[in-house]
């Protein structure tokens, strides 16, 4: 009985330091290359290559070491019955919510403006609005509901959408009200998941059924954003600012006018992090229900995507 990892050397190292802490009598191999394919039980996985999975015929768990699932669902064919989970964790939560804030606080404040006043040594009292945020958050997922009800709490006014109807202290939104919720918000922050449906969702037609303009905070997948779109946009006024975190390509190539832009900021895909020692132990404790026949925790349904 035997777990592997099929990642890149970051996050590999941590998940095996981890791994190797927790449970050191569990053998495990690192990469596709082994001997023993069939003592393979267990299989960690970040952006594998489609088919590699399929030489380990006992594999009873794959693991996907961040909360997005999309690129292990890349791989059509993984077998049915194998069940996929992904981390939920309450520190990629408070992580998430709290680089969310930071770019909401920022905008709010006119930080970036104070920012250029202050390279000209230029004291810019009075000359900044502090802006009436209506906040909406895009997909109340886990991790968009920490978000949502954070922001929610510090007294913003905050709506949400979401796939399925959610209890909220804020207004939630549901199925074909999304024009409804886009018409009233002038933050927009994307936290859905990529799925088909997903793809390309923030384009100039959504954008122009906001309220002008609007912030643009995507902290979720680039291939959910248009960045031809969110460029012109930006130009028609349509978006007064972006703070972008990911990419429709990664990395970001230099070639990118976003870069050029003075009201985008760009994040290196870091708004959350996993941490490996609580998703190590969500590995073993989703291993254990396997192995008694149990219910999973976050398993992912394939149809959905997440
Ligand atoms: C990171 O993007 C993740 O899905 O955890």
């Amino acid at each position: 009985m035997s777990f592997i990892i099929i990642a890149p050397p970051v996050p590999t190292q941590k998940w095996k330091e981890e791994l190797e802490l927790i449970a050191p009598e569990i053998p495990l191999v690192i990469g596709t290359d082994t001997d023993n394919p069939d003592d393979i039980i267990c299989a960690m996985v970040w952006k594998q290559k489609p088919g590699v999975l399929n030489r380990f015929k006992n594999l009873k768990l794959i693991f996907s070491m961040g909360a997005g699932v999309d690129h292990v669902l890349l791989d059509d064919s993984i077998p049915e019955h194998i069940p996929i989970c992904r981390v939920v964790d309450p520190q990629m939560a408070f992580s998430m919510s709290n680089f969310v804030l930071m770019a909401v606080l920022n905008h709010h404040r006119s930080l970036y403006n104070y920012r250029k006043a202050q390279e000209k040594k230029h004291w810019a009292q009075f000359e900044f609005e502090e802006r009436n945020l209506k906040i909406g958050v895009l997909g109340t997922g886990f991790l968009g509901m920490n978000v949502a009800k954070k922001l929610h709490a510090l007294g913003f006014q905050v709506m949400g959408y979401s796939t399925s109807n959610k209890e909220t202290p804020f207004p939630s939104y549901t199925g074909v009200e999304m024009d409804t919720f886009l018409s009233q918000i002038n933050v927009l922050i994307c936290l859905v998941p990529y799925t088909p449906k997903t793809e390309a969702l923030l384009n100039y037609d959504l954008f122009k059924k906001l309220t002008q303009p609007t912030y643009l905070i995507n902290v979720s997948r680039g291939s959910v954003q248009v960045e031809r779109d969110i460029l012109k946009a930006l130009d028609e006024g349509i978006l007064n600012g972006a703070f972008l975190d990911v990419f429709e390509q990664e990395p970001l190539s230099a070639e990118s006018p976003l870069w050029q832009y003075s009201s985008v900021q760009i994040t290196p895909h870091i708004a959350s992090l996993t941490y490996p020692k609580e998703s190590v132990r969500q590995v073993l404790e989703c291993l254990n229900l396997v192995k008694k026949g149990l219910p999973l925790p976050n398993k992912v349904d394939r149809k959905k995507m997440y």
